[in-house]
């Protein structure tokens, strides 16, 4: 069988990591690719990485690059280039620098990997994944973000956490955009089946869905030279296999909706059948009064982000 063809851009923290956990689970061959100042650094990563394969057992090839041509004809495109954040800023504050890094990335692949599902992951996400599917014309299918399997991840930890099972038992949704205005659902989190709502009081979970908006700072805050790594790579790692294997997971990713929960042409996190043919399906939920109330009051948050986009792009 034919293996996936694989491109991560940008070989730092999220993008090498990615590439680590896509190898681990031998999801296709590797091309980490970055800008041709880092000059040899993605090659060493990518041959430090294969020289873990006989110890680990996995079967796949890792380039590292800084030209598009070793990438051509890429079935699945993880977009990680770009600043991350640095205590005390928000992923807003990257909005005009990885703006442009996007759309200088995405220019190229659209020409070197033209039927290619592309995930973006650099922030601030939503307007990056917009800028994205704008830049390459492709079908919204074929271009999504992630962030939902990471903030799900992060509120399922946390659970397990406080009460004391395993993570494998925690099913979760988080909807909304990535970023303080994320909305938790806890009419559809459960443990072991059970409605996670009979098991903790309503101020206690009030508490850890707070803990989960505020995830990606708390790491901030320790690391204090970047931003988190580990999980959301593993998040990309869990939607690239979703694609090359065609597993239609369903999985909140950042999806373009339009008509979907009335949200009128923009990015944001949604329950998505992921399979080979990209975002197949959005699934549309019944939302209770307060979580449409804090679904809508994130959508507006994105509009706002794209609309500071776009006049930052124009000028
Ligand atoms: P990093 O600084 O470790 O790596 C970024 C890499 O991008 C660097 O190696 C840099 O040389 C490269 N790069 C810059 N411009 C480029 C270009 N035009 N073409 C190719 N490569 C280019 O940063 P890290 O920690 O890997 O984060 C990357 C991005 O992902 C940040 O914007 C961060 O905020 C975002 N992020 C998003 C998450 C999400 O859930 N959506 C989670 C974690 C990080
Ligand atoms: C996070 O949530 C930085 O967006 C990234 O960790």
């Amino acid at each position: 069988m034919k293996r996936a063809k694989i491109t991560i851009v940008g070989a730092g923290n999220v993008g090498a990591t990615t590439a680590h956990w896509c190898a681990a689970g031998e999801l296709g061959d590797i091309f980490l690719l970055d800008i041709p100042r880092t000059e040899d650094m993605p090659k060493g990563k990518a041959l430090d990485l294969m020289q873990a394969s006989p110890i680990m057992g996995f079967d796949c090839n890792i380039v590292g690059t800084t030209d598009y041509a070793d990438t051509q004809d890429s079935d699945v495109v993880v977009i990680t280039a770009g600043i991350p954040r640095k205590p005390g800023m928000s992923r807003d504050d990257l909005l005009g620098t990885n703006a442009k890094i996007v759309t200088s990335v995405v220019e190229q692949i659209k020409t070197s990997s033209p039927n290619a599902i592309i995930i973006v992951v650099s922030n601030p996400l939503d307007a990056m994944v917009q800028q994205a599917l704008k830049v390459s014309g492709f079908p919204p299918q074929r271009v999504l973000g992630q962030a939902g399997v990471l903030d799900t991840a992060r509120y399922r930890t946390f659970l397990a956490m406080e009460l004391g099972v395993s993570v494998e038992d925690i099913s979760a949704l988080l909807m909304g955009g990535h970023g303080d205005t994320m909305v938790p659902m806890p009419s559809c989190t459960s443990v072991g089946g059970i409605p996670v709502t009979q098991l903790l009081p309503r101020k206690r979970l009030d508490e850890i869905v707070e803990r989960t908006r505020k995830g990606g700072a708390e790491i901030v805050g320790l690391l204090k030279t970047g931003s988190a790594y580990y999980a959301p790579a593993a998040a990309c790692a869990q939607m690239v296999e979703a694609i090359v294997r065609d597993k239609k997971r369903l999985i909140p990713c950042a999806a373009h909706c339009d008509k979907e929960y009335g949200v009128g042409g923009y990015y944001v996190g949604v329950p998505v059948i992921l399979g080979s043919g990209g975002v197949e399906r959005i699934v549309e939920l019944e939302l209770t009064a307060s979580e449409q109330a804090d679904f809508d009051n994130s959508v507006a948050a994105v509009k706002e982000l794209v609309k500071v986009m776009d006049g930052l792009m124009a000028s």
